[in-house]
């Protein structure tokens, strides 16, 4: 079996999809190959929406201050140090991000869960197992040419979903992060980070195999990991929205 066979099995998609070009030319296709195989045959030219204003226009929201000016190191200092909302309280650290700096793919989560909150790193546990083998499946890995970040910083108590006070006021430093990587893609990993990201309400179901527009950087939409875990049969959706990802990029 090869590693992307296993790997789409680890994701709980069965039968096996291959992307059009890794299939043999002897080998019958699968009925459902068709649908997904959008490295070849990508979907129809997607609606390029861009419902948040342009950064400029926006100043930024009381609570973290002006971070737009600061380098790498200054602004994870200032996010280790944050005080700006409730969060702060109860978390063990901030967990800034992790990642290749310079990366092309900017994957966006909700906030960090238990376990990042105790190692400093998102995407570590249940969910972060998910996600590398979402990454893998369509060739990436979190150290090479992605980084990995959350619409907040701190983990909400008892991994509730973040507040929409929280998110707006730690966005500066999502926005930072954006301006210092530069993507070219940024995949929305759940409803928050969707929403942190578009500026407006989003329903994943509505939102998959659209592109959406950040400040002129493509967004792709999709389920979040700890969503795939509980619902795995979604987990083809997730496939079908990181492929769409593959050949927006591509
Ligand atoms: N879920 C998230 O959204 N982010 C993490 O870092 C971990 C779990």
């Amino acid at each position: 079996m090869s590693r992307r066979d296993s790997v789409l099995r680890e994701m709980g998609i069965t039968p096996v999809w291959r992307l059009r070009s890794a299939a043999s030319p002897d080998e019958p296709a699968p009925a459902r190959q068709a649908t997904l195989c959008p490295v070849e045959e990508p979907r129809p030219p997607a609606v390029v929406r861009s419902p948040s204003p342009p950064a400029e226009s926006a100043p930024p929201p009381e609570g973290v201050g002006d971070v737009s000016g600061l380098g790498w190191e200054a602004l994870e200092r200032r996010i280790r140090e944050c005080s700006a909302c409730r969060l702060c309280e109860r978390r063990t650290q901030a967990v800034a991000g992790v990642g290749d700096r310079d990366a092309d793919w900017l994957f966006v989560g909700e906030g960090p869960g238990a376990e990042e909150d105790l190692r400093g790193e998102p995407f570590v546990g249940q969910a972060g197992k998910l996600l590398d083998s979402m990454l893998s499946a369509i060739g990436l890995d979190r150290q090479h040419d992605v980084y990995i970040a959350n619409a907040v910083k701190c983990r909400p108590p008892g991994n509730r979903t973040p507040e929409a006070d929280e998110m707006t006021v730690c966005q500066p430093y999502l926005e930072r992060q954006i301006e210092l990587i530069r993507p070219r893609i940024i995949v929305a990993l759940g409803r928050p980070a969707a929403q942190t990201l578009l500026g407006s309400e989003v329903k994943i179901s509505a939102a998959r195999g659209q592109l959406f527009s950040h400040r002129g950087v493509p967004v792709v939409v999709t389920y979040h990991p700890a969503y795939l875990l509980r619902n795995p049969q979604d987990k083809a959706k997730a496939w079908e929205d990181l492929c769409f990802a593959r050949s927006t990029f591509g």
